[in-house]
Order: C-alpha cells, then structure tokens, then sequence
C-alpha cells in the first residue's frame, strides 16, 4: 500500500480518486500540457506505477528511468507510443482501455462523415461571416451518405461499430480485415474485400487499423489514386496510418472528393498545407472525448494500474508474457 505512483497529465477525477485510496503517493503533472523528455524522466524516477497517455512516448530511455516500476498503464486504447517488447524485455506490464471508447469513437467517426460530406463546417463557417443571403440551389452541394457504400479497412470493435451504424443509412458495407467478421456480415451484409477493391468501390474509406508497422502509410499516393473521385477518406484511427503529404496532394488535385481527419501523421503538427484545404474537416483528436467515456478510461487504466500492485492480473494486459515474472496471478 506505501505505492507511489505517477500521473503523466491531469485525467477524470475518478480515475485519481481510485489511485489516491490505494496508493501512498499519486502525483499528477501539473502543466495543462504534454511533459517534455526533460520533465518525463525524471518524473517516473522511483515509481511503482505510471499512469500515462498516448502523447507519451514510452520507450527504453523513460522505461530505463523507470527502473523497478511494474506497470505503465496507458489510458487509450492504442498502443503504439509504448515499446511494449523493451517493457516486456524488462518485467514492466503494460496495458491499455479497449472496449469503453468503442461508441464514442464510432460516433465521432460519423460526425466526420456527415460533417465532410454535407460541408457542414463550410456552412457554419459561411453564416458566420454573414454570407448566407437565403437559400440558393447551387450553395455548398456536398454528397450523398443514404445508400452509399462504406468501406471499413480494419473491423476491430471501432470498425464494426461504425459499420452497425451504417444501418440507418442504408450502406452497402466493405470491410478488410485479417480475419472474416461473420456476425458483421450477418447483422449488416458486410463483404469482405481485399484493400484495392474496397478503396475502388468505397463512397466512404474508413480507417480503425491499429497503428503498427503494416499499417504505416497502409493509405499512400497510389491508394488514394484507387479512390473514386467523389470519395472521401475518414481517419480517427491514427495518423501514421495515412502518407499525408498524399492526402493533402489528393485532395488539392481533388482526385478525392474530401477527408474527415482526427488523427494526424507528426500530431499534433499538420502536413504542409493541409489546413488550407477547404474539402478537409480537421479535429483536434477527439475520438473518445466524451465526458463519460474518458472517465471510463481514467477508471480502467487505474484499475489495471493498481491489479497490477496488488499482484493480480490486470483485466487489460497488453503482453501476458510479464505475468510470472511479476508474479501476477488471478
Ligand atoms: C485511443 O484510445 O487510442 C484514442 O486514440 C484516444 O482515446
């Protein structure tokens, strides 16, 4: 119980709350902002457990900082800012939140279709500035979304619940993934495809491809060149995924219709020019930002913080292989 552990920013107050009854020591980042490598290092300096975020990059030099530490407990699904075989390497669990931002992020994901393709930013943008002068049949034309095809490049838990949402819409669906998705196909109709084809056939390429090395840039110049011209390209995934540079040619040339992005390449930097473009809706990352779902994530990666102390299996361990070593058990 003489735990100490550190918080790498300020996160829902239930998740700290859950810390703060088990631990002798949580300390939080007190900047509103990301922890430069100067202030990380020695932050995890001593700690049982560190709490972290996805605009940490945890890798050997923190995870050596953090000699004797059991647990960097990531509050985000995705994983990729952790070299989890150097934690692995060194008895360090790592674990993450799936599940609690399913529906808030496939949400968002349609707020992105809809804002894209109905141009409703432009719009908002366009009475703002006291240019609406009464309804007129050639403003702002965007496209259709009802009876589209969607195409869903990754059906994890994020991909098929965008998907599920299509039915209202009624879509014909797409999906790529490493495995078939058969209670997908029954619920939707979805068809499994090879990358080209969904990318040919798609009104809407959607991207939940967790970011690892066969993903990065899985969306460069020749796959944008697949996409219908009247196509747009949704990514609340991770940047990475897409070669942005590409995107931004691809949608200055229009040989893509637009692009709905909450996630970008080098975040929170933008690819030159890319903010000039008016066919682009630009989020700042708020996939799972809802009230409730980033208190579920505070609440999971504290619960998975403080299993691991405690010296059980944490409920969301990212690589079993640390669990003797830590001497975890059930
Ligand atoms: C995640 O969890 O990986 C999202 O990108 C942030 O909620």
């Amino acid at each position: 119980m003489g735990w100490k552990v550190y918080v790498t920013r300020l996160i829902p107050d239930a998740g700290l709350q859950m810390l703060r009854e088990r631990c002798q020591v949580v300390e939080v980042n007190p900047h509103d902002r990301v922890l430069a490598r100067k202030e990380l290092l020695p932050a995890v300096v001593g700690r049982d457990g560190v709490l972290c975020l996805l605009t940490d990059r945890i890798d050997t030099e923190v995870l050596d900082a953090a000699k004797g530490c059991k647990v960097f407990a990531n509050c985000a699904v995705g994983y990729d800012n952790v070299d989890v075989p150097a934690a692995t390497a060194r008895g360090i669990a790592i674990t993450n939140t799936p599940g609690v931002l399913t529906d808030a992020t496939a949400d968002l994901t349609w707020a992105l279709i809809f804002a894209v393709a109905r141009r409703v930013v432009e719009g908002d943008r366009f009475v703002r500035e006291g240019k609406f002068e009464g309804w007129a049949p050639m403003l702002l034309l965007g496209g259709d979304i009802t009876g589209q095809t969607l195409g869903i490049v990754g059906a994890g838990r994020i991909g098929q619940a965008v998907a599920r949402r299509s039915v209202g819409f009624q879509m014909k669906v797409l999906y790529t993934d490493p495995s078939a998705r058969q209670e997908l196909e029954k619920e939707v109709g979805a068809r499994r495809v090879e990358l080209d084809e969904l990318l040919r056939e798609a009104d809407f390429v959607s991207l939940h491809t967790p970011l690892v090395t066969e993903t990065r840039h899985l969306i460069g110049r020749r796959e944008l060149s697949l996409m219908k011209p009247t196509a747009y390209l949704i990514n609340a995934a991770r940047g990475p995924i897409v070669d942005e540079e590409a995107l931004v040619e691809a949608l200055r040339d229009q040989r893509i219709a637009g692009a709905g992005l909450d996630v970008y390449e080098n975040e929170p930097a933008l690819a030159s020019g890319l903010a000039d473009l008016p066919n682009v809706v630009l989020l700042p990352h708020l996939g799972s930002a809802s009230t409730q779902t980033r208190t579920r994530m505070a609440t999971m990666a504290a619960e998975n913080l403080l299993a691991v102390l405690e010296g059980r299996i944490p409920p969301n361990l990212v690589s079993a292989d640390v669990t003797d070593r830590l001497n975890l058990r059930r």
